[in-house]
């Protein structure tokens, strides 16, 4: 049984319009094994195999561990990888695997839009903003998905919220379109499918499922953090992160306020992905930038991901009810 049918769940051929979305360095298959087993879609980040055999190996772990049920790969297309590099081999390598969705993020994915085609991979791309939303309509991906100011991670420079990208989506795109960026309740899952939305995709509220190979000391910072307890840092470098408040936020603050023309090689022996990685590793997570967002208002207990999802329908439920209760019969 299921609440919602969207063209995400007929598309992906999920029970619900959710997408488990990339994890640096925690997007592995017991990830996307978990996401599939609550009826959603995960994604393997591939950033997080820089080795390619390790990548092949963990997609068919990931096999081994959904059956039938679908998963995906995030390819983070950085801006440092330049066209027909590691970016286009990775498609190829994915496709070759028996992968069919993607998603994609990080750059106007427009030069590979040929390539992703002929795979036949279906593209759902992210965007912190939906003017870029309308740039990657317009040259053919398949679905995009919009992270508001509020997201952890990368929400880019505009810092639009996700309650106003969802109204604007709404309006202008003729594409099918996710909403993340905050979600971590039922009820905004069906505040986004009223607004237009054919699913959301979350981040932070899963950072708390006990599938997820994370220290406990870091799930229990996670559970115990609250929505005023991150920080955004790299504005000054054109790569806005929102992560955990920590002892690594306050060091880079300092540097970005102390020097205007501050660049990311500057910071980088702070905030490189190794640091973040050994905090997911030891549970310290005083060091590092742990991307987490505002939806750390919502993650307050660690379970296994199937309750955290049954959760989400239980509240949307909920939320269907509320409108039912003050809607005016026609
Ligand atoms: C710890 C963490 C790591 C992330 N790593 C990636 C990544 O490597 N690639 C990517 O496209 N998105 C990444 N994201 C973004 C998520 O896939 C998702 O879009 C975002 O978390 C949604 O917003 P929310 O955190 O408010 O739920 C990451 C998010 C978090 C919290």
């Amino acid at each position: 049984m299921t609440l919602f049918r969207t063209a995400l769940t007929d598309r992906l051929g999920i029970r619900l319009p959710m997408l488990a979305g990339g994890l640096m360095w925690l997007g592995d298959a017991d990830y996307v094994a978990a996401a599939a087993n609550a009826g959603i879609l995960g994604f393997i980040t591939a950033a997080s195999f820089p080795d390619d055999a390790d990548l092949t190996a963990e997609i068919a772990r990931a096999r081994r561990l959904c059956g039938d049920r679908p998963f995906g790969v995030n390819v983070s297309m950085l801006p440092k990888l330049v066209p027909g590099e590691r970016t286009e081999y990775l498609f190829r390598l994915i496709a070759d695997e028996g992968i069919t969705v993607v998603e994609t993020s990080g750059r106007n994915p427009e030069p590979y839009m040929p390539l992703l085609k002929d795979l036949g991979l279906t593209v759902i791309h992210k965007v912190p903003a939906v003017r870029f939303a309308k740039k990657a309509q317009a040259v053919g991906v398949d679905m995009v998905s919009i992270v508001g100011a509020e997201c952890g991670g990368h929400p880019g420079m505009d810092m639009i919220g996700s309650f106003v990208n969802a109204a604007m989506a709404g309006r202008d795109l003729t594409i099918p379109f996710l909403i993340g960026g905050g979600v971590g309740h039922g009820s905004q899952l069906v505040a986004a499918l009223a607004m237009g939305a054919s699913g959301v995709v979350l981040g932070t509220r899963l950072l708390v499922a006990e599938e997820l190979n994370a220290h406990p000391a870091y799930k229990a910072a996670i559970a115990g953090a609250s929505e005023r307890d991150t920080a955004l840092t790299m504005q000054s470098v054109r790569n806005t992160v929102r992560s955990l408040a920590n002892d690594t936020t306050q060091a880079v603050a300092r540097m970005e306020a102390e020097n205007p023309d501050i660049t990311i090689a500057d910071l980088m022996p702070l905030v490189s992905g190794k640091i973040g990685r050994r905090a997911y590793q030891t549970g310290d997570v005083s060091k590092g930038l742990l991307s987490a967002g505002h939806a750390l208002g919502l993650t307050n207990a660690v379970a296994p991901m199937a309750e955290i999802i049954a959760q989400i329908e239980v509240e949307a439920q909920a939320a269907l009810a509320r409108l039912d209760a003050v809607r005016v019969p026609a």
